[in-house]
């Protein structure tokens, strides 16, 4: 078992924090907000992430939490970065976060290894070998070995994991890194620091690839009678493409596909590389929610003076998060046609972000469509599947419901008295 130090409290710092202290390692978390670490340390989880708050309890007595970067490295033979690497305004990651726990890190009396979860462009891990090597730090190893945790099932996704990638260029560093993770059912991956690196952004594009890739087909049904859901079924079965990402939508959001899609068509920009295609997805994915506003508007024949109730503003169900959440797009585009927008969201009163400057906040779905001209299903928590969908249609005038993730089904929603328009496939109304 080791003492290691976890740098960052957000959602990735504290996943990997519980988790490895679960795997037996006594953890120290350091952050830099104040608020945050008296939160934790009164045994509170600032982030929603579905069993979280059980792991940090679960392992209480070998977890701390702490805003002294020292008291952190006093024991810590491992430090794991697990900063944001937010985008700047070239679309390039801003790395001040790393490069700050990196002049941390001096004088720590017992660090050997230093590990890279976050997100980083390809090339940091020699910039950062370099720093450490000029800062006196030269017999601190260093590996990449990058997170591939969803929101959500963050936790299911680091305890059983589909890799674990190590990427350094001492082997007696991927072997302590490979250790840490023991007890974890998953392959380890080692591989060098530069492909680790570059890895973690081409599993991301590819996804985001695939969600678009299906967003585009979904567009070409709707002008031509194909169902997107049957096509999806039946492109999925093939096992070289899987059933995975290929759900229609408005678009896909979050901290990570948006900002590493960009981040990686900087990389390649920086080198003279155009990357076509990844342009063509962030340009698709960025269309994708002002389409569907432009689709509402068609069908309502005008948006000013209209209401619209969003059901489901976070980027994904099961969390809290709203980064680049389309319903964010979506609020804003009605906004400015002139439309008055209510909102609904299981997360309401912890939403980052908060939109509710833009939309009304409502505190149950009926209380959000009554008297709307339109709902539109933003986001797919399962809650919306349980809703009295009946008596929606009846405190709606005219019921008209874009189910922007597909999540419902078109003939029980028309026997309901819904025009329902959906994501790749065609329009449906009652007689
Ligand atoms: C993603 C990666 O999955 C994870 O490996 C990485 O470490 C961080 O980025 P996350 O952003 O939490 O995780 O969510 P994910 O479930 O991957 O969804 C990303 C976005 O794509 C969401 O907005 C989601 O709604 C959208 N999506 C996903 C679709 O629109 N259709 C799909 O079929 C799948």
């Amino acid at each position: 078992m080791h003492n290691i130090a976890v740098f960052g409290a957000g959602y990735i710092g504290l996943v990997t924090g519980a988790c490895l202290a679960q795997l037996g390692h006594r953890v120290t978390v350091r952050d830099i907000q104040p608020r945050r670490v008296d939160a934790l340390r009164r045994g509170e989880v600032p982030i929603y992430e579905p069993g979280l708050g059980e792991l940090i309890a679960e392992n209480w007595e070998r977890l701390w939490f702490t805003l002294d970067a020292r008291e952190a490295l006093r024991a810590a033979e491992v430090a794991f970065i697990c900063v944001d690497t937010p985008p700047t305004s070239s679309g390039d990651a801003d790395l001040s976060r790393i490069w700050s726990v990196v002049e941390d890190l001096r004088g720590a009396p017992r660090l050997t290894t230093l590990v890279m979860k976050s997100t980083v462009p390809v090339g940091t891990g020699d910039q950062v070998r370099s720093a450490l090597d000029a800062a006196g730090m030269a017999h601190v190893g260093y590996a990449s070995n990058p997170e591939f945790t969803a929101e959500g099932t963050a936790i299911r996704d680091f305890l059983k994991p589909d890799r674990i990638v190590v990427g350094a260029a001492d082997p007696a560093v991927s072997d302590l890194v490979a250790e840490l993770h023991r007890g974890i059912d998953g392959p380890v991956q080692t591989v060098s620091v530069a492909s680790a690196e570059m890895a973690k952004v081409a599993s991301n594009a590819l996804l985001a690839t695939k969600v678009t890739f299906i967003n585009e087909i979904a567009a070409v049904c709707e002008a031509t009678g194909a169902d997107v859901e049957e096509v999806a079924v039946v492109v999925g079965l093939d096992h070289r493409l899987g059933p995975h990402f290929l759900r229609a939508g408005v678009g896909y959001g979050g901290s990570c596909f948006p900002k590493d899609a960009r981040a990686l068509r900087a990389t390649a920009s920086n080198c003279g590389l155009p990357l076509p295609l990844l342009g063509a997805v962030i340009e698709i994915n960025d269309l994708q929610a002002r389409r569907a506003v432009a689709r509402l508007k068609s069908q309502l024949g005008g948006l000013r003076g209209r209401r619209v109730a969003l059901l489901g503003l976070t980027f994904k169900p099961d969390t809290d998060d709203m980064r680049q959440a389309p319903s964010a797009v979506i609020a804003a585009r009605l906004l400015s046609e002139g439309a008055t927008v209510t909102g609904w969201d299981p997360m309401a009163p912890q939403l980052t972000d908060n939109p509710w400057d833009l939309v009304e906040r409502k505190d149950s779905v009926l209380a959000a469509v009554a008297d709307c001209d339109a709902a539109v299903l933003v986001t797919e928590w399962p809650e919306l599947k349980d809703v009295d969908w009946g008596k929606a249609a009846e405190v709606m005038g005219d019921p008209l419901l874009f189910d922007g993730r597909n999540l419902l089904d078109p003939a029980e929603q028309v026997r309901h008295g819904f025009t329902y328009m959906s994501v790749g496939r065609l329009t449906v109304r009652p007689d």
